[in-house]
């Protein structure tokens, strides 16, 4: 029985080749794309079978993957109807803001779990929040762990609510990382610095710092601590981000992301 993607777009192709370096065999893995030659590249770069039907590529497995934009979920869901009455999938969405409830009134006979994972998934390192009904067995959850986890890390959560708090603080987050990165290059061409020379000092530091942080030796509060001398040169930028309202206007940020995750979810 193959995993099934409906729709081979960027986070497809990213789980896909997570797949098969993970072991699984192209022969396994099913894909359905509208677009014929993204079908071509998908065969060529990864072996697996591309089908223009999704009902045609779901009929491979019991294993879907819904790995299409939230606009076109709905129409996707009324084509798999009629096989899930058949095969009763384990239906997983990726689909931002898309509610296990509004996937399980379309397919009644499948048991789904609502994924969000981010971006930085395409090259490996990515991070993906997962939810599920009490329906999917441990079984299914831990086939579902390995098929992220081959992008990067995961998180379950138990409560769906939840799920909009993982999309504002992980599937959004990166971008908030980005949105430092080009504020600390611009201020530091500010002070002076060629802008190659800025790009270079600030990625690597912001690589350097995330290494430091994700290999668990110590809490980011910590790290913090121990490279902020009193009266020094990090003591002096930290106390002008405290004072300006660092922490607060990050916990606002975020609360404003998951009110707007829970309102695109019709929630
Ligand atoms: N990229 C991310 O970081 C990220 C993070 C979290 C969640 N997600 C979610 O993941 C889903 C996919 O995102 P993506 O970045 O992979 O988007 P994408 O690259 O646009 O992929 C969507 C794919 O689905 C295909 N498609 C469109 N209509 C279809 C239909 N009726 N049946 C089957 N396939 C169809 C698209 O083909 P065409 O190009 O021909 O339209 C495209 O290849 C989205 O729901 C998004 O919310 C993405």
């Amino acid at each position: 029985m193959s995993t099934v993607f409906i729709g081979g777009g960027n986070m497809a192709r990213c789980l896909i080749g997570g797949l098969i370096s993970s072991g699984t065999p192209a022969t396994q893995i099913a894909v359905s794309e509208p677009f014929a030659n993204a079908r071509t590249a998908l065969e060529r770069d990864f072996g697996c079978r591309a089908f223009a039907s999704n009902t045609d590529a779901a009929a491979t497995g019991a294993t879907w993957v819904l790995a299409v934009k939230p606009q076109v979920m709905d129409s996707v869901l009324r084509e798999l109807a009629p096989l899930a009455g058949q095969s009763e999938p384990l239906v997983i969405s990726i689909a931002a803001g898309v509610t296990r409830g509004r996937i399980q009134a379309a397919l009644p006979q499948a048991r789904v779990v609502r994924a969000m994972p981010n971006t930085p998934a395409l090259i490996g390192a990515g991070v993906t929040g997962l939810n599920a009904g009490d329906d999917v067995s441990l079984l299914e959850r831990e086939r579902t762990t390995a098929l992220f986890a081959s992008a990067g890390a995961v998180a379950w959560v138990d409560d769906e609510a939840l799920m909009d708090a993982v999309t504002a603080v992980s599937g959004s987050g990166p971008a908030y990382f980005f949105l430092l990165m080009e504020a600390m290059i611009d201020a530091a061409i500010a002070q002076g610095l060629p802008a190659d020379v800025a790009g270079t000092l600030v990625l690597n530091t912001a690589l350097g710092a995330a290494r430091m942080a994700h290999n668990g030796e110590a809490s980011p509060a910590l790290l913090r601590e121990r490279v902020t001398s009193p009266g020094g040169t990090t003591a002096a930028a930290l106390k002008t981000f405290l004072d300006g309202g660092f922490a607060a206007l990050t916990a606002s940020a975020i609360e404003a992301a998951t009110r707007r995750g829970r309102e695109l979810a019709g929630g």
